[in-house]
């Protein structure tokens, strides 16, 4: 059973073939960094117009790379960008048609935990979800049969979001994750104190939006324009190395850095450890873009629960876990209908 899934939900144009959702026979990702570099973050109207440029030579390399006949389309329904899911539904509408080929609908976060799935079949539901990306920092009880209960999410910036946005405002480039998490070892991570957020309601929601002002605070407490300034100087010229960057960042900065990835590492795992005792729950799945981060993964492990992530391919976004995530749904029979349409806000908790 051979899915081509589709992925388009926010700056990735993704295609994939996938094999009996374990199999990956191919993997194709365009990613619109360089569109959306000079922003700082994605810019919704550019990316539509990218995905509608990247879509077919996508779809037409993964599929050739494959090679072998596809027998039915998945695609990301939501939760995303409208218009950016508007062009992976319209084209897998069309392949299904063409192709005469099932449809079936994916719920993008669903597919993040099928990236995990995928590689480590062997993991056992029920299981603790984090799903910590740019746009989603949210914890799922999941259960088999495809039942997802929200326990905790973040109540304004997701964790990949404030990683973008420190990065910004300290000079480096978009998306700022994986630059923090090279230099953070660097460091202090005792060396600035953040306040954490005190939630009302559910106490167990997070909130990054107040260590980005911390964060901002800090700089604008101390002259560091000139610093910031040979950063961005930096980046015209070319693809800083890691050496660039630890040239151009002082001690205290590198402390800065360090600080704001303990952080957020603590808030995340904090969580994992009262649900994983409250839930009674053994299983964890980490998965989403910050999944790709040293600290949290080393962190991680050093939990005794039994937790698996994604290698960093899978855990950004991809179309392999899109089409992963279909095969099951696939064989209990679930199909989409051919006037699908996109939803930006795509609770799992309510699939
Ligand atoms: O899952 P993803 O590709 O797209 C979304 O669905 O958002 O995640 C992208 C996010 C970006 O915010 C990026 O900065 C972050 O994941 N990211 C990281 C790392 N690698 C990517 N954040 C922290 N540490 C990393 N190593
Ligand atoms: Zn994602």
């Amino acid at each position: 059973m051979n899915i081509l899934g589709l992925e388009s939900s926010c700056d990735e144009t993704a295609a994939a073939v996938v094999t009996d959702g374990r199999l990956v026979l191919s993997s194709v990702v365009a990613s619109q960094f360089d569109t959306h570099e000079r922003f700082g973050g994605v810019v919704p109207e550019l990316a539509s117009r990218e995905h509608l440029r990247a879509v077919v030579p996508v779809v037409e390399q993964a599929l050739a790379q494959a090679n072998v006949p596809i027998d039915a389309v998945a695609v990301t329904q939501g939760p995303g960008l409208i218009g950016s899911l508007l062009v992976g539904i319209t084209f897998a509408k069309a392949f299904a048609l063409a192709r005469k080929v099932p449809l079936i609908a994916v719920n993008h976060l669903e597919g993040h935990i099928h990236a995990v799935l995928l590689e480590h079949p062997e993991t056992e539901l029920p299981a603790l979800a984090l799903i910590v990306s740019g746009g989603h920092t949210h914890f799922y009880r999941c259960e088999p049969n495809f039942r997802y209960e929200l326990l905790s999410r973040t109540r304004d910036d997701a964790a990949g979001e404030a990683y973008d946005k420190v990065a910004k405002l300290l000079g480096y480039k978009y998306p700022g994750g994986p630059t923090l998490d090279l230099l953070a070892p660097y460091g202090n991570p005792r060396a600035v104190k953040f306040t954490r957020s005190k939630m009302s309601g559910n106490s167990l929601d997070l909130s990054f939006s107040g260590i980005k002002t911390a964060v901002l605070r800090w700089t604008e407490a101390r002259d560091m324009t000139a610093e910031i300034a040979a950063r961005r100087a930096l980046r015209t010229l070319r693809e800083p190395t890691l050496a660039d960057w630890l040239a151009t960042t002082p001690q205290t900065t590198l402390d800065l850095i360090a600080s704001f990835q303990y952080t957020v590492i603590d808030e995340l795992l904090s969580r994992v450890r009262i649900f994983a005792e409250d839930l009674d729950l053994t299983n964890v799945i980490v998965s989403g873009g910050v999944a790709c981060n040293a600290g949290l993964r080393a962190a991680a492990r050093r939990l005794p629960y039994n937790i698996s992530f994604p290698t960093p391919q899978l855990s950004t976004d991809n179309a392999a876990m899109i089409a992963a995530a279909a095969y099951p749904r696939f064989l209990a029979g679930h199909r989409a209908a051919l006037d699908l349409r996109p939803k930006a806000n795509f609770s799992l908790a309510m699939l």
